[in-house]
């Protein structure tokens, strides 16, 4: 089997996808009769025709690797490839849509909404804390967090050299816990592994604490009342099948143990696969040790 493995890409993750991209290329060596790493560049299409794998690994993250672009080009070439399709991958990535089709499906996402960027750089749209996110990008790029009793907006939101989008996402702060849920998309249906609990090192689980080693701990099991970590784990299928997605994904949660709300953040589509990663330490932790995820997705993969 001859499988290309995608990463890198020209997402501000570019970083985060070369890091998952090697990882599982090394782990795919000792599994695939061939692998070749693909840096992927603008000139991707023309690279995968002429190479011709069996299979495409999709290991890259953000904006053209993970929200349907690179997916439609897989199509096009008729290369089975990883993760999810075009329309989920589409609609996952953006988070004003994501939330719409999830709460038509009666899952809890937070308040809020898309606003102008300058509006949001002059003045609190909304009540402090909150959080301002761009629309479409992933591990925490953009994200600022105003914090109760901050007088001023965050300025950078303003600047000319803001590359997030005009529209941002404002979000109301929902204090508490961060937690993840892996879901495979088994043939029987999708699976949700566990639940982790994150806390960072220091501030919020920004790209830092994402990436550094030792930038947050995290407890798996999650030590949650039952009936909490329950509904974490069905609304992460539920969400799972409500955007079509397919292969892993990843759901992120809010849980503020004061009132008992578990707000479901967003569901990504093409989920970390670095060393500091939760999709594969939870996969670990029931027993599917890294080689056997990444051979999990291949099996999986299709066009
Ligand atoms: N966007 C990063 C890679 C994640 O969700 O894990
Ligand atoms: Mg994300």
């Amino acid at each position: 089997l001859h499988v290309a493995v995608l990463m890198g890409g020209i997402s501000p993750e570019r970083e985060v996808s070369l890091s998952s991209g090697r990882m599982c290329a090394d782990a795919l060596e000792g599994q695939a009769a061939r692998v070749t790493r693909v840096d992927a560049g603008r000139d991707l299409a023309q690279v995968l025709a002429e190479l011709k794998p069996d299979v495409a690994f999709n290991a890259l993250h953000g904006v053209w690797g993970e929200d349907g672009c690179v997916q439609g080009i897989l199509e096009t070439l008729q290369i089975p490839y990883t993760h999810s399709g075009v329309l989920a991958s589409a609609v996952a990535m953006d988070k004003d849509k994501s939330k719409a089709v999830l709460r038509a499906a009666g899952i809890v996402v937070p308040g809020g909404g898309l606003f102008d960027r300058h509006e949001v750089a002059a003045r609190h749209v909304i009540a402090p804390p909150y959080v301002i996110k761009p629309n479409a990008e992933g591990s925490s790029v953009g994200v600022y967090l105003v914090r109760e009793g901050a007088n001023r907006p965050v300025a950078e939101v303003g600047e000319p050299g803001w590359t997030y989008g005009e529209q941002v996402m404002v979000e109301p702060f929902i204090a508490g816990n961060e937690l993840a849920v892996t879901v495979l998309g088994e043939k029987s249906g999708p699976r949700a592994l566990t639940v982790t609990d994150i806390t960072p090192t220091k501030g919020f689980y920004d790209y830092e604490a994402k990436y550094t080693p030792g930038g947050s701990r995290h407890v798996l099991p999650a030590d949650l009342p039952a009936r909490v970590f329950e509904a974490a784990l069905r609304i992460s299928e539920r969400a799972h099948t409500a955007l079509g997605c397919r292969g892993v994904t990843r759901s992120d949660f809010r849980y503020d143990d004061l009132n008992d709300d578990l707000v479901l953040l967003e569901v990504n589509t093409q989920p970390g696969m670095t060393p500091t990663s939760l999709a594969p330490e939870q996969a670990a932790f029931t027993g599917m040790a890294y080689v056997d995820l990444v051979r999990w997705m291949v099996e999986d993969a299709s066009c």
